[in-house]
């Protein structure tokens, strides 16, 4: 099975533009798995973060997917085109990676 990503990339202060990769994958992978066959196998500069892999727990690959904000590790490839793009209200750093707050922003909060 083959799946195509639509990727928004560019890095911050640049025009950002779409490239489009195809990759295969196995039915239950996830985006996440997709993207890293990408880094691994086409184009090692594609810039994404992730830490957990696939417990849903580290909010480190949330992205928009296909126009919805969703986890990169949870959503699953499918047949047919995939579009990924940077969360909008978040600084762009590079490609699908933007300026999360830092854990302990993150549990502490800021008031
Ligand atoms: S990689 Fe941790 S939530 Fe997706």
């Amino acid at each position: 099975m083959k799946a195509t990503l639509q990727i928004k990339r560019g890095a911050q202060g640049e025009p950002q533009h779409v490239e489009t990769f195809d990759v295969p994958f196995e039915p239950g992978q996830s985006i996440l798995d997709g993207l890293r066959a990408v880094r691994r196998d086409t184009d090692p500069t594609l810039a994404f973060r992730f830490a957990c892999i696939n417990a849903n727990a580290c909010k480190e690959c949330m992205m928009l997917i296909d126009g919805k904000v969703d986890y990169a590790c949870t959503v699953r490839l499918k047949e047919g085109v995939t579009t990924l793009a940077p969360l909008p209200k978040k600084t762009l750093v590079r490609d699908l990676v933007t300026e999360i707050a830092p854990p302990d922003e993150r549990l502490h909060g800021k008031s």
